[in-house]
């Protein structure tokens, strides 16, 4: 059970970093080009906010599994699950959840791209550097691959 639900976390990491570049990269062309706020924007937007949730849930079943979440703060790869990867993402997921919330109360397209574009590009960045810490603190983990 533990196997599964690791390597679909690790796996949908993916669908995750995938749809939020191509979020952000629209948000920021939306929003400096002055551009109007499509169906598809919305849609996709919406689609990455899902993708994150999902990774939430799969992400607190792995947290009761894993037994890396067990191992002492005083180890790295300890404080690592138990603090930093966890507090990191959540932060992010909430960034996302209120990027997406705001910029549907708003009624002018450019300031919804904008909106976006802040909220989901500092998730973006929030999560590249938890993974990135999960490269160092953690052997054997890359930035790329599935375990
Ligand atoms: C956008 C959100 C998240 C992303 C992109 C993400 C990504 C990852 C990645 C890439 C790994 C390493 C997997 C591997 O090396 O194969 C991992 C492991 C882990 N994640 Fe997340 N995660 C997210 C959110 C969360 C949340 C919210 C929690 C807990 C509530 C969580 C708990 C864990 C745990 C416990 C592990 C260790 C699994 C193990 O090897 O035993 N993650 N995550």
């Amino acid at each position: 059970m533990y196997n599964i639900v690791k390597s679909a976390h690790s796996g949908w990491r993916y669908i995750v970093l995938i749809l939020l570049v191509i979020a952000v990269i629209n948000a920021l062309s939306g929003w400096l080009g002055n551009k109007t706020y499509t169906e598809g924007n919305r849609k996709l937007n919406v689609f990455t906010l899902i993708s994150v949730h999902i990774q939430l849930l799969i992400g607190l079943v792995l947290f009761a599994l894993s037994p890396l979440t067990k191992l002492p703060m005083s180890t790295a790869i300890g404080r690592y699950f138990k603090a930093e990867h966890t507090s990191m993402m959540i932060i992010a997921i909430i960034l996302i959840t209120i990027g997406n919330a705001k910029s549907k109360k708003i009624t002018e397209a450019v300031a919804k791209h904008r909106t976006i574009a802040v909220f989901f590009g500092l998730a973006l960045i929030l999560i590249m550097v938890a993974i990135l810490l999960l490269v160092k603190d953690v052997p054997g983990r890359s930035f790329f691959g599935v375990s």
